[in-house]
């Protein structure tokens, strides 16, 4: 039977829900730069935070607000790259976020390296660890002033430094290229130590 108390415990606050609640807390992330042709045949990337496999059967999705460029490029285009950057490349990957000049152009793009995708019309960021080329699946709307953009994973590679293999410890991997975790509101963690997951015996998916 499930042990249940029948009042909320002292040490929590209650949060005002007419607001959102993001920022009263931090909250684990990962860090990505979502790259999408510009209707002038140019490339846009941008750091997406909300972003994460939809399926297991290689959907990949990212939240966009409508009005960011990303999102009118990728509807016109039809998809869109993902470069999952290192920690090394923090700087680089908010760079990606800066503002736009009069002109519409993101002069601060041309700070980050990049190479053309191979099956989606894009780029990737190079020194990456790993990169997803997808075709857009589906947009959902009107999530708040959001909307989830999935796509459909058609190519992705993986650095060979970053990859699991069975002659490989996983521990060992991840301490040898580690991992960018942001940290919402505005804090990023390097992840270099981990741990094997204790799962229930005989756990299946
Ligand atoms: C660390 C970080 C994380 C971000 N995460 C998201 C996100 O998950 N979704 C989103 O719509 N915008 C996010 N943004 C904001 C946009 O990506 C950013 O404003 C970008 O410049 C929009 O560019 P675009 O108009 O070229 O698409 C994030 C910005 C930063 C700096």
């Amino acid at each position: 039977m499930l042990h249940m108390d029948n009042i909320i415990p002292d040490h929590l606050q209650t949060l005002d829900i007419d607001h959102p609640v993001w920022e009263r807390f931090f909250m684990v992330a990962p860090l990505v730069l979502v790259g999408t042709r510009e209707p002038d045949g140019g490339f846009d990337l941008a750091p997406k935070h909300m972003a994460m496999p939809m399926s297991w059967q290689n959907h990949y999705g990212f939240v966009c607000a409508p009005h960011h460029r990303t999102y009118q490029n990728l509807r016109r285009e039809g998809g869109f790259t993902v470069s999952f950057p290192s920690p090394k490349q923090i700087v680089l990957t908010s760079l990606a976020a800066d503002a736009r000049a009069e002109d519409g152009s993101k002069p601060a793009l041309q700070a980050l390296p990049t190479f053309p995708s191979k099956t989606v019309d894009g780029i990737l960021v190079k020194n990456a660890y790993l990169y997803l080329e997808c075709e857009l699946h589906r947009i959902i709307d009107d999530l708040g002033d959001n909307s989830l953009i999935i796509g459909r994973i058609v190519a992705a590679h993986v650095d060979r430094d970053a990859m699991r293999s069975a002659e490989r410890d996983d521990q060992d991997l991840i301490h040898h290229a580690p991992l960018l975790a942001y940290l919402y509101p505005g804090r990023f963690a390097t992840i270099e130590e981990s741990f094997s997951f204790p799962f229930p015996s005989g756990f299946t998916r």
